[in-house]
């Protein structure tokens, strides 16, 4: 077991890693979000602290419980975690971007709860920050870094654009549409993206597949 026998091959670096979905809101008591849980952003910080790795998480609401070891700096928002991202991603050797943030968001979200009426309605939306595309801009000298991709048709292909348009490093693919894969689940399939190769993984646990993926991007 992985767990009892961890080298501390991480020893010295910085990870960044965002987890968990964003809420985005309506008005006080509605909001949009996504089915994400933060279980596979949380399976690579623990991974990469017991490798002996400096962790921070910048994180969503889960349900999953905040690691004592990690400094961890809860978000709503795509926009609060677009500024949480900014202030610590300078001295960060790799960031890792499991959160599912919401592409789009209310245009006004109301302070007061919004009164329903006879006829039908409509929310205005606007589009968030995409973080990891200002990241592939600003990113400074050595920092690696990784993305997620969930599709559910043209994985690959979607995905690589991902890639290319974000300036990144590698993407996680997964195909929501496979059982053992995806949100929720303590197992995961997925497809690591490089410029260089693409590769499956079988399924697996979200902690092994938190150190594959810590595999791929640190001993190359
Ligand atoms: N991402 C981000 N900021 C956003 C949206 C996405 O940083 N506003 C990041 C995610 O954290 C993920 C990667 O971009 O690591 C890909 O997210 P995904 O939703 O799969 O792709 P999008 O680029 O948002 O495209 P689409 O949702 O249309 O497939
Ligand atoms: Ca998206």
């Amino acid at each position: 077991e992985r767990e009892v026998a961890c080298q501390k091959d991480l020893s010295g670096k910085k990870i960044l890693i965002t987890a968990g979905p964003t809420i985005e809101a309506i008005d006080p008591v509605r909001f949009i979000s996504n089915h994400s849980t933060g279980k596979m952003g949380y399976a690579i910080a623990k991974a990469a602290y017991l490798r002996g790795a400096e962790v921070t998480i910048v994180t969503g609401k889960t349900d999953t419980k905040n690691p004592p070891f990690a400094k961890v700096i809860e978000i709503k928002s795509a926009k609060e975690m677009f500024e949480a991202v900014k202030d610590c991603y300078g001295d960060q050797d790799a960031i890792i971007k499991a959160a599912a943030v919401a592409d789009y968001r209310p245009k006004t979200a109301g302070t007061e709860k919004t009164k329903k009426t006879d006829g039908d309605m409509s929310i205005e939306l606007e589009r968030t920050d995409d973080i990891l595309l200002w990241l592939g801009k600003h990113r400074k000298d050595g920092q690696f870094l990784c993305g997620f991709s969930m599709e559910t048709q043209n994985m690959l292909e979607n995905s690589r654009k991902k890639l290319d348009k974000k300036n990144i490093d590698m993407i996680v693919a997964n195909n929501l549409k496979m059982a053992g894969a995806g949100f929720g689940t303590d197992t995961n399939i997925v497809t690591i993206i490089t410029r260089e190769k693409e590769q499956e993984l079988e399924m697996m646990t979200k902690d092994e597949v938190a150190h594959r993926l810590l595999d791929e991007i640190f001993i190359r």
